[in-house]
């Protein structure tokens, strides 16, 4: 059966491993979109680089004789998994979407909820504040203009200069994350706020806990809808699903 994976998260990194073991049933290929300069690489076919829109992936889709697509991409990366939607119903493929479920507050947690970072930049209001931003390098816009804040942005590459917030300094850092160097870190830098996507996932959670302990704030950035027919919260449900989908194939042929 071929599978193509659409990965770029921890989740899709799970199924490549899941998917390098079972390669007698599933011909793999993974996707990504190449904005990683060094990312972690699987033993399977892989291709960089996006399709050219909706379009495009559902012209690759049957020219490369997909079966089932899994999009496991990152909840905020919304474009791509809007043209899987478009594509594979074009192309008559199937799809599962692997989702990880967000993170929820506590009662001790100082959590102000946003819709988007536009809102995030103004929460953080006026007064000067120590900010630890922790969004990608496309998130950065909305903070160009967002007031005198002392502002570190911990990222895995550097990001374009222009896109910084004024004097903002550059944490390079890639997770997991574990809670005691969270800690150190917001301690050191006498952060006194953290902006941050309701990403999920146990990677880069650590840092909410740090905050928790120290009564730092967090600006959390909801996450953007995506309209999947079938979602799943884990690799191994996917691998489930794919699993189903290969025992209907191989019925079928037998039928046949
Ligand atoms: N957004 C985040 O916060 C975030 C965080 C961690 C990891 N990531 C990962 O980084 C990648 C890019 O995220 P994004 O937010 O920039 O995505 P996006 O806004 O949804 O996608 C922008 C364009 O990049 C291309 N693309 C995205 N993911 C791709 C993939 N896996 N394979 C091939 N092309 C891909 C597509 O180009 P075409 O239209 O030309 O096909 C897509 O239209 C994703 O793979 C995502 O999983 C994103």
């Amino acid at each position: 059966m071929r599978v193509l994976v659409l990965g770029g998260t921890t989740e899709a990194r799970q199924l490549y491993t899941l998917l390098e073991r079972h390669a007698a049933r599933f011909d793999t290929t993974v996707s990504l979109a190449g904005v990683t300069r060094a990312p972690v690489l699987p033993a399977l076919a892989v291709r960089i680089g996006g399709f050219g829109g909706a379009d495009g992936l559902r012209d690759w889709l049957l020219a490369h004789r997909i079966d089932a697509v899994v999009d496991a991409t990152h909840p905020f990366a919304t474009q791509i998994s809007g043209n899987a939607v478009r594509a594979c119903a074009a192309a008559h493929v199937s799809l599962l979407r692997v989702e990880r479920p967000g993170w929820a507050p506590t009662p001790d947690d100082r959590w102000t909820l946003v819709p988007d970072m536009q809102a995030a930049a103004r929460a953080l209001g006026a007064k000067p504040r120590r900010v630890l931003l922790t969004v990608g390098r496309k998130d950065l816009l909305p903070f160009a203009g967002a007031g005198a804040h002392d502002w570190l942005l911990r990222s895995v590459d550097h990001p374009d200069a222009s896109l910084l917030p004024p004097g903002c300094r550059v944490l390079l850092a890639r997770g997991p994350f574990a809670e005691a160097e969270e800690e150190v870190l917001l301690r050191r830098e006498r952060i006194d706020v953290i902006v941050t996507k309701n990403s999920g996932g146990s990677a880069t959670r650590a840092k909410l806990a740090a905050a928790r302990r120290l009564g730092v704030a967090v600006i959390m950035v909801a996450r953007p809808p995506v309209a999947c027919a079938h979602t799943v919260a884990d690799t191994l449900a996917a691998m489930a699903w794919l699993d189903g989908l290969y025992a209907h194939g191989a019925a079928t042929l037998r039928e046949v």
